[in-house]
Order: C-alpha cells, then structure tokens, then sequence
C-alpha cells in the first residue's frame, strides 16, 4: 500500500480538500501534517457542504482513521467546535480521531498577539487568519510553548502558563497597549478542556508507525500551499508552517522512505488570499467573472480571495520543492465561459526574464508576468466524466500546463462534487499507487 502527500502547488485553497475526498477511500488513515484551524477545506458531497479546518477531510468517509500530527497547532475550542458540528451532521467520530500529544497548543495570548501584531504593521499587514497560529509556531520555536500532553500534568501546565503570561503581559503593556490577562484563569479553561481532549491523544508518530508496520496505507492532507510555506513560500508573506511536502515527515514523525509519492494540486487560474506579492492577479471585469463563477471567497474568514491566470513559474517551483510526481488541476469548469484564457510562462525583471523564482519580494513585487494567450473552449465542462470528451480547447490548455510543468496531469476537476471529477485512470502514477498490488 502507497503512502501519498497531497499538497497544494499554489497560494492554498486549490481544492486540496475535494482531492482528499475523493482518493480518501483508497487509504486507510489520513493525517494532517501542519497548520491549524486557518486551513478551511470544503467538501459537497450529494448537494451538502462540509467546512473541515482542524480535522482531516477524510473524516467524511466511514471508517477511515484521521491524525492530527505533531507539526498541526491546536485550538483545542475550535477542535471541540468542530467535532461537534460533524457530529451534528451524523458523522461519527467514535474511535476515529487521534490527537498528536506532542501538539502544540493554541493559548488566547496567541491569537491577542496575532491580531495586535497585524495592527502593529499597519499596511504592511500579512492578512492572516487572526487564529493565532504565528505567534503559536513562535512560542513552539522559542522552546517555550505548550504541547497538548501539558494538560495532562496539570502543575506543570499552571506553570507553564504562568510564565508565558507574565512574558506576553509586559507585551502587551509596553508593546501592544492591551490588558493583562490571568494565568490561572487560562489555566482553568484549558484544563478543564483536558478530559474531554483525553480520549483522542495519543502518541500519533507511534500510532502511524503502527499503520505502516501492519501494511495499512496512509494520505497526507497539506493545508495551505507551497508559495504559503514558511521556508519556501513568498516570505514574509506566509504561513508559519512547512506546508510543503516535507512537511508531512516532521510534521508527523513518519521518515521520508516511507513516502511513496506526492500529488500536488493546482487550481486552472490562481488565487491567494491575504497580503503579497501576486504576479498574474487581475484587477479587471475577467478576475471578478473568475472570483464569482469560482465562488472564491475565503472558507475561514469569508475575505474575497484575489483572482488570477494560471502561474506556470509558480506551479513549476512548487513541483521542484515537493517533487510532485502528478498534478491535479481544480475549477477547469471556472473558466468555461472565457474567451480567452492566458497562462504566465515566465516573468520578466527590468529587461530579462528570470529562468527560476524569485526569493525576494521587491523584485516578485516588480515582475512582469510573460503570458501566452489561449482561446476558450465556451462550453460547460461540468458533466464531463473522460477527457477525450473534454473540448479541444480545453484539452489543449490542460496539455500546455502539463508540457510547462514538466509534470503529468491524473485528475482534473470540473466542479465542486465527487462526480464531477475526471479521473485519468491510465496515468502511470494512479495505477503505480492505486492498483491493488501495490
Ligand atoms: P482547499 O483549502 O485547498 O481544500 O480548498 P477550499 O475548499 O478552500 O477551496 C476550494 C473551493 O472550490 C471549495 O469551495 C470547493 O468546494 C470548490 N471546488 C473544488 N473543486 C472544484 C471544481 O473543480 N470546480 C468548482 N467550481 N469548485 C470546486
Ligand atoms: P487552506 O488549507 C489560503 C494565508 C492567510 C495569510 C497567510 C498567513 O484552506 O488552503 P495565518 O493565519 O496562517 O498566519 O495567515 O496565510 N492562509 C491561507 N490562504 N488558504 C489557507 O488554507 C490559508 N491558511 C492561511 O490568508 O495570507
Ligand atoms: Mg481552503
């Protein structure tokens, strides 16, 4: 049985949590590697609408395992909040949901400070999630953190707590003009949150080297995306996690060799939410058709996501930085009715174009996407199950992507339900991972 990353090539929300859907039911566990409840990734199944955030999508199929692993920030509210809304919507969670104990916790001082930190910078501003999860990956960097197996040596945690207290209340005084809080009083609260945390932490790294060892399978779910990395990503214009595929081995405690492959996800246009650098954004009638047709508008916080072409400099860079063995290309359906369609092939820097991406943000700042312009197909993708009946337009847009990439393309999608999906059956990769041998 393979064990598979899924990732996300672009600025995230590329419908990694669709994709995870829909292979879901070919694994046997699926785990989260990084992030926290900034990560929203919807899922329709049959007309109704599931927001996951801290929970793997996989959760969504009967039976399946789902890991919360070492490399994630819990909010142990939102993991509550969350449970409880599956649960309302009759998904069972019994015996199914393990949490990392080496996790580390999100406290109200993080997300005090993420809010005060984002003021602070003024127009300067990364527009995070307000979550708390930077200044969370902070403390965890800063060896000052406190991890989810704290809550179980309740002194241990009262101290804890009170020293970072009494280091972010003179913060928050002589910094970010707010008021004190109360150590005891956040312990209180987390510490009575801890009973009902019990019965999901586990040691997840020996939990999934269990899982390998007895030959069961199991998916990586990345949230955010590549150009969203801490590392790798348009920093500082990121997250505070490894998003990328690497991610997935500290992130969890797995080792690289028991990793079989990667799918990197791709939306056929770009989007980012938040501040930064974006080199292929449009400001004009055809991004609003794209922002609207695509619905794109945050899962998290509900902010309008900013629309562009499809970026082939940025999906090659994050085909290099995963070695992404096969593509997926999300919202083909979205451009349907364009009539014409452009990919950015390079950019060009005061004169030249640049052969790789740039590390700094001035000169990504500065760039002029070099765009190919290709007709629109103008037909509606949506009930298309085989690619050959996919216009030829179509066809030839997704094969220039595929040629720019470097990079096969298995499954385009064509709309937000399981069944609007087209599976490329005879890509060497699905059959490599996916045949019942392997
Ligand atoms: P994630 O964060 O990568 O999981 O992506 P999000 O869930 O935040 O954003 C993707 C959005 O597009 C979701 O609302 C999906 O339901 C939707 N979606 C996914 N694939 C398709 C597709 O092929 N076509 C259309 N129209 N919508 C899609
Ligand atoms: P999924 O998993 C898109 C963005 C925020 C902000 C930056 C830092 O749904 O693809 P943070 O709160 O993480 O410190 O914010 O990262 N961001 C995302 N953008 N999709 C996400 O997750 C994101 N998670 C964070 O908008 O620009
Ligand atoms: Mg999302």
């Amino acid at each position: 049985m393979s064990n598979i990353v899924i990732v996300g090539s672009q600025w995230g929300d590329e419908g990694k949590g669709k994709i995870v859907d829909l292979v879901t039911e070919r694994f046997d566990v699926v785990a989260r590697y990084q992030g926290g409840h900034n990560a929203g990734h919807t899922v329709s199944i049959q007309g109704k609408k599931y927001i996951l955030h801290l929970i793997p999508s996989g959760i969504l199929h009967p039976g399946k395992l789902c890991v919360i692993g070492n490399g994630v920030v819990l909010d142990p509210f939102a993991f509550q909040e969350e449970l409880k809304t599956l649960q309302n919507s009759g998904i069972s969670i019994q015996n199914r949901v393990f949490v990392s104990n080496r996790a580390h916790l999100i406290m109200p001082y993080h997300r005090a400070i993420d809010a005060a930190e984002e003021q602070r910078r003024g127009a300067e501003k990364i527009g995070t999630t307000a979550r708390g999860i930077g200044p969370c990956y902070e403390d965890k960097m800063a060896r000052r953190g406190i991890r989810v197996a704290d809550l179980f040596f309740p002194d241990l945690l009262r101290a804890k707590v009170r020293a970072n207290v009494e280091f972010k209340n003179r913060l928050f005084k002589h910094i970010y003009q707010l008021p004190p809080m109360d150590a005891d009083e956040i312990s209180d609260t987390y510490l009575a949150q801890a009973q009902a945390l019990a019965a999901f932490v586990t040691d997840t790294a020996e939990f999934l080297s269990r899982i390998i060892h007895e030959g069961r399978s199991i998916l990586f779910e990345g949230a955010q995306g590549t150009l969203l990395d801490v590392d790798h990503g348009t920093y500082p214009f990121v997250t505070s996690s490894n998003a990328t595929a690497g991610g997935a081995c500290t992130g969890t405690g797995v080792g690289p060799r028991h990793i079989d492959g990667v799918i990197g996800i791709a939306k056929a246009y770009t989007t980012r939410v938040g501040g930064g650098p974006f080199p292929t954004e449009l400001h004009d009638p055809v991004g609003r058709h794209i922002q609207q047709k695509g619905t794109e508008f945050g899962s998290s916080t509900g902010r309008p996501r900013r629309c562009g072409w499809f970026d082939a400099v940025v999906v090659r860079y994050a085909t290099l930085i995963n070695q992404v063995d096969t593509l997926v290309i999300t919202k083909l359906d979205v451009l349907d009715e364009l009539d014409e369609i452009q990919i950015c092939v390079g950019y060009r820097y005061r004169g030249r174009v640049l052969d790789c991406f740039p590390t700094e943000i001035s000169v990504l700042d500065e760039v002029e996407p070099v765009c190919e312009k290709w007709p629109g197909w103008k037909t509606d993708t949506s009930r298309i199950h085989h690619y050959e009946e996919l216009p030829r337009q179509a066809r030839e847009y997704l094969d220039r992507i595929s040629q720019l990439i470097g990079t096969d393309i298995s499954i385009i999608s064509t709309g937000p339900n399981r069944a609007e999906t087209i599976v490329l059956e005879q890509s060497p990769r699905l059959q490599q991972w996916f045949s019942p041998q392997s």
